[in-house]
C-alpha cells in the first residue's frame, strides 16, 4: 500500500489525480476536481497468495426471501418495491428544503408506532429543532430513538450490536465523518468511508439503513457516483418549493421496479399521501386557452394526466429563447425541428416557452405529440378541441409512433371525463379491440405530424379539429 500526498479527487467518479485540472480525464466532467488530504490509499496490486478459491453454485435454487417492513406510508412503501427490505441500504436525495427530513421523520414515527425499533440520527439539526418539527407534525409521542451525532465511530457503536436499531435513518451522509481521516465531512473520502461502514453494519445486523443525500446544483446526489452504486435503492424526492406537490421517484432499486413514483402533498401538518394523483396536474387546465394540451402519461404503474403549456412569442432580433420547465430541452429542440421541416412551421424568429404544469417532470417520449400539439396551438392561437387528451411519440420523419399502455391511458382519460383523444395508430388487434371497448371516447388516430397541423389550419371554428 502506498500513500499519496497532495492528491486531487474527482467528486463525480472519485478518480485520484496528481495535479488539479479543470476537467476530469476519467469521467469527462468539468470543475469536479478538488484537493483532498492523503486519506485515500491507493492499493499497489494484489497477489493470489493466501487467497482461497471461491465456491461456485448453480443458478437454480430457492432464493432467500428477504423480509420486508411496511412503514405504513403507502406511497413510500410502493416506491421501495413493497416496504423496506431488512439489511438493505437506501439513499434518499433531493433539493434542500424539499421535505426529506419531514418524510423520513413521518416514516420513522409510523414504524416506531408499529413496534419497530427506529433510530433517527441527525447531523444537520439539533435535537430541539427535530423535536419542534415532531410536535408540529403531532408525532412527539411516538417512540422514535432520536439523536444528534456526526461521528461515524459513535454511530457504528450504537448500531453494530445485538438489540441495536432495526431501522436507522442517517440525516445526512454528507455531515458524517470518520475521525481517522483528515479530510472534512462531505468530501469524497469521508462520504465513501462512512457509507461503506454503515452498509457493512446493515448487511451484518439486518438493519435497514436510510441515508439522506444532498444534491448538487445539477440535481445529482452530491459525492462520488460510487455512493449510488454502493446502496441497494436510490430514491429522489422532487418537486418545486413553490408548489405543494412532492414526488418520490425510485431511480435504482435492487428489490423492485424503478419507474414507480409516490405523490405527496406538503401541508402545514406535514406530508400527506395523494392516493389517486391522476387528475392532480390538470386541475388548472382551461379548454379555451391556446397552447395547452393534456398529456395522458404513465408514471410507473399508474396513469397520470398532465397539462403541457406552450407559449410562442415573437423574439427580438438575435437568437430566440427556448425555455423548458419539466421536460427535456433537447427533445423540445427536436420537436421544433420536426415541425419546421415536416410541417413548415418556422419558429426561428420566435421565443418558445414550455412548461409542465404542477412541478412534474415528464420523461416519457410519449409526451412528444402533446408537446407538438401545444406548440402548434400556441403558434396558431387556437385551442385544442375541448376535453381532449393527447399521447404519442414523434419520429424524425414526422411519423407518430405508438407507445405502450395505450388502453390504460385512454381508460384513465375517460374516467376523468375526457371526450376526445389524439393518438398514434392503434393498429394491433389487441389495441383495436380495447379501443372498441372504450366507447365514449372519440379517438382520432394520426399517422403524421402534418395531420395534426392541418387539422388546426383547416379548423373553421374553435374545437372542430377532432370531430372532422
Ligand atoms: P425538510 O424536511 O426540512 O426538508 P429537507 O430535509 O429536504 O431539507 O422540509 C422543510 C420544508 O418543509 C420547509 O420549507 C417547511 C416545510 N414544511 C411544511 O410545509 N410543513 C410541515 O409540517 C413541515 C414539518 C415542513
Ligand atoms: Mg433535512
Amino acid at each position: 500500500m502506498a500513500r499519496v500526498t497532495n492528491q486531487f479527487v474527482c467528486k463525480t467518479c472519485a478518480t485520484v489525480h496528481r495535479k488539479w485540472s479543470g476537467k476530469c480525464d476519467s469521467c469527462g466532467e468539468w470543475n469536479t476536481i478538488a484537493e483532498e488530504s492523503d486519506d485515500i490509499i491507493v492499493p499497489k496490486g494484489v497477489s493470489k497468495a493466501g487467497g482461497k478459491p471461491v465456491a461456485f453454485t448453480s443458478l437454480d435454487g430457492a432464493p432467500e426471501e428477504r423480509p420486508r417492513r411496511m412503514t405504513g406510508l403507502a406511497e413510500f412503501d410502493r416506491v421501495c418495491g413493497g416496504g423496506l427490505v431488512t439489511g438493505s441500504a437506501l439513499l434518499v436525495g433531493g433539493d434542500p428544503g424539499i421535505g426529506k427530513s419531514t418524510l423520513l421523520l413521518q416514516a420513522a414515527a409510523m414504524l416506531a408506532c408499529a413496534g419497530v425499533s427506529v433510530a433517527y440520527i441527525s447531523g444537520e439539526e439539533a435535537v430541539d429543532q427535530i423535536r419542534l418539527r415532531a410536535s408540529r407534525l403531532k408525532l412527539a409521542n411516538t417512540p422514535v430513538n432520536l439523536a444528534s451525532a456526526t461521528n461515524i465511530r459513535d454511530i457504528l457503536a450504537t448500531l453494530d450490536k445485538v438489540g441495536g436499531a432495526e431501522v436507522a435513518i442517517i440525516d445526512s451522509i454528507q455531515t458524517m465523518y470518520a475521525d481517522n481521516l483528515d479530510s472534512a465531512p462531505g468530501t469524497v473520502a469521508q462520504v465513501r468511508t462512512c457509507a461503506q461502514e454503515l452498509i457493512r453494519v446493515a448487511k451484518r445486523r439486518g438493519v435497514t439503513i436510510i441515508l439522506v443525500g444532498h444534491v448538487t446544483k445539477e440535481g445529482a446526489i452530491a459525492g462520488p457516483r460510487v455512493l449510488e452504486h454502493m446502496v441497494d435503492t436510490v430514491l429522489y424526492f422532487e418537486g418545486e418549493r413553490a408548489n405543494q406537490f412532492r414526488l418520490l421517484r425510485a431511480v435504482k432499486n435492487r428489490f423492485g421496479a424503478t419507474d414507480e413514483i409516490g405523490v405527496f402533498e406538503m401541508t402545514d401538518a406535514g406530508l400527506t399521501e395523494v392516493e389517486n394523483p391522476s387528475g392532480l396536474f390538470i386541475s388548472g387546465h382551461n379548454d379555451t386557452t391556446s397552447g395547452s394540451a393534456v398529456f395522458a402519461g404513465i408514471e410507473g404503474t399508474r396513469p397520470l394526466l398532465v397539462e403541457i403549456q406552450a407559449l410562442v412569442a415573437p423574439a427580438p432580433a438575435g437568437s430566440p429563447r427556448r425555455a423548458v420547465v419539466g421536460w427535456d430541452s433537447s427533445r423540445l429542440a427536436m420537436i421544433i425541428a420536426v415541425l419546421q421541416t415536416r410541417c413548415s412551421m418556422t419558429l426561428g424568429s420566435h421565443d418558445v416557452y414550455l412548461n409542465v404544469a404542477g412541478g412534474l417532470r415528464v420523461g416519457e417520449p410519449a409526451a412528444d405529440l402533446a408537446v407538438a400539439a401545444a406548440l402548434v396551438s400556441a403558434h396558431l392561437e387556437r385551442p385544442l378541441p375541448p376535453r381532449t387528451v393527447v399521447f404519442g411519440e414523434i419520429g424524425l420523419g414526422g411519423e407518430i409512433r405508438s407507445v405502450g399502455q395505450a388502453d390504460a391511458r385512454l381508460r384513465e382519460a375517460e374516467k376523468l371525463g375526457f371526450k376526445c383523444a389524439l393518438t398514434p395508430p392503434l393498429s394491433t388487434g389487441r389495441q383495436q379491440s380495447r379501443k372498441r371497448a372504450i366507447t365514449s371516447l372519440k379517438i382520432t388516430e394520426v399517422q403524421k405530424l402534418r395531420e395534426v397541423f392541418d387539422g388546426f389550419e383547416t379548423t373553421p371554428q374553435r374545437g372542430d379539429m377532432v370531430s372532422a
